[in-house]
């Protein structure tokens, strides 16, 4: 088996980390628009609102709003097949809790994915990445809150019908495990609109907002599947393989059980229902989840067509380590340890090209279901020269590396493969740090971490090569 025909090569991106037009438009403020920007072990501060005084790099992001020709433009000449973003939910309902629409919103994404249409490019949709409307979180206790779940299908509902004739592919929640590192604050909100620890217990909190999570995603997918039966919706998870430090069995059970906090989420939107592990864990700790048989039923009926994923390294976890979590960034555990045979990045994420073959074997193996690597990517520090170029052999080494092991699965060993879609491929904010600095793209943006720059673009060296590489369907690496 080769990559197939029409397999989806192309870019993934996020409307609050590059569309910008936050402030000037009908757009409502969401959760990512009142974060300030951190850095490197510097986290983000969520602030009460929008506080005169702090910057907020998301309200221009990279003002793809207003530069969305020349962007697509750019896509389309590096041969992309598909350009997979979000929609702002707080475009279409800037509160969230509103009876109508926002009409500027829908036509805006109606532009967009015109524009991209008209190159043959099939947009990528997430519904929920990180946006979910301030005053939901605010106000209702975002997922907390059960009437949270009615908010989002219903507006799940309204892209639907709006797009059914232009966008095919959608996923419901990015990455909506990350908010298994409870203890760090950024995932609960930006996954859920939670603060869990503010709960008594924070572990119970999340789990019950995932409960809550997860009912929305599986009312969005059938949903959607009554509306256009020839949809494919997918999940969307962080995958961080967890390897065991050593051959000890200690650190091999360590392991299993440390990665139910990768399969928890897709375990229940794949299989639709609990596993038996997150069952008697729930008993275990005495947790209150409150899953109704009504839930049980949405949650069966709801299962999704693919496996959205990420993947941009693994972790190892010691049996006899202890690590502080609440600012980890790094898919990293209480139990996390170097791996001495992989280096890692400047913001200390591994690089590690075979585990992305790994990723791909134990999906396929735990679901035989299609799947689709929506982001994989090397942040890195990028210097624009004075005449204009940018070299990039860095990034360039990451992603053959990775296309490399990518296609190993597909031909070796028979994983069911959708597409790529390389994460940030034009520069955009960063979702850990809010750093300009953090770059992915294979265009550079004229922008820095305090806001400054024209905005204009600019092609990497890492251009041509990603040009070259779809272009030949992946065999010129
Ligand atoms: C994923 C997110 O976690 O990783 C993206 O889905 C994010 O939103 C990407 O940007 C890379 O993370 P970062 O922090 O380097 O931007």
């Amino acid at each position: 088996m080769v990559l197939s025909k029409d397999f989806l090569w192309g870019g993934a991106l996020a409307a609050h980390q590059f569309e910008g037009g936050v402030l000037e438009t009908s757009k409502g403020l969401s959760v990512a628009d009142v974060m300030t920007a951190g850095a490197h072990g510097v986290p983000r501060v969520i602030t009460d609102g929008v506080i005169e005084g702090n910057y907020y790099p998301n309200h221009v992001g990279i003002d793809f709003y207003h530069h969305y020709k020349e962007d697509i433009a750019m896509f389309a000449d590096m041969g992309f097949k598909c350009f997979r973003t979000s929609i702002a939910w707080t475009r279409i309902f800037p509160l969230g809790d509103e009876d109508e629409p926002n009409e500027e919103g829908l036509q805006f994404y109606d532009d967009v994915f015109d524009e991209l249409l008209k190159y043959g490019i099939e947009p990528v949709i997430t519904l929920s990445h990180f946006e979910m409307p301030y005053h939901l979180a605010k106000e209702y206790g975002g997922f907390m809150n059960r009437k949270t779940i009615d908010f989002f299908v219903k507006f799940a509902k309204v892209c639907f019908e709006r797009y059914k004739d232009k966008v095919k592919y959608w996923m419901t929640f990015n990455e909506i495990n990350n908010q298994m590192n409870y203890k760090n604050d950024i995932f609960g909100w930006t996954n859920s609109g939670v603060h869990f620890g503010n709960y008594d217990n924070p572990e119970e909190a999340m789990y019950k907002c995932a409960h809550h999570t997860l009912i929305a995603s599986a009312l969005a997918v059938k949903a959607g599947k009554e509306i256009n039966p020839n949809f494919k919706i997918g999940n969307m998870i962080a995958m961080v393989p967890i390897y065991p430090y050593s051959c000890r069995p200690a650190d091999m059970v360590l392991s299993t059980q440390m990665m139910h906090d990768r399969w928890f989420f897709c375990d229940v939107q794949v299989r639709g229902h609990y596993p038996a592990y997150a069952l008697k864990m729930f008993e275990r700790k005495g947790f209150d989840i409150d899953i109704t048989e009504e839930d049980k039923k949405i949650l069966s009926e709801g299962t999704v067509d693919y496996i959205g994923f990420s993947y941009y390294m693994t972790n190892t976890v010691d049996s006899t380590a202890h690590k502080d979590v609440s600012t980890a960034t790094d898919g990293s555990s209480e139990y996390s340890v170097e791996n001495p045979y992989i280096k890692v990045s400047d913001w200390g994420w591994a690089i590690d090209p075979e585990g992305l073959r790994y990723a791909l074997n134990i999906f396929y193996e735990r679901y035989e279901k299609p799947l689709f690597i929506v982001e994989n990517g090397f942040g890195a520090i990028d210097v624009k020269e004075a005449d204009g170029s940018c070299h990039d052999p860095y990034r360039i080494d990451y992603l053959r590396a990775h296309i490399q092991e990518m296609k190993k699965a597909v031909e070796e060993d028979g994983v069911d493969l959708m597409g790529y879609t390389p994460w940030g491929c034009i520069d955009c904010v960063s979702f850990t740090t809010g750093e300009m600095k953090k770059r992915y793209g294979f265009i550079y943006v004229d922008r820095d971490n305090e806001g400054h720059g024209t905005l204009e673009r600019s092609k990497k060296d890492s251009y041509d090569w990603y040009k070259k590489v779809i272009a030949s369907h992946g065999e010129e690496l």
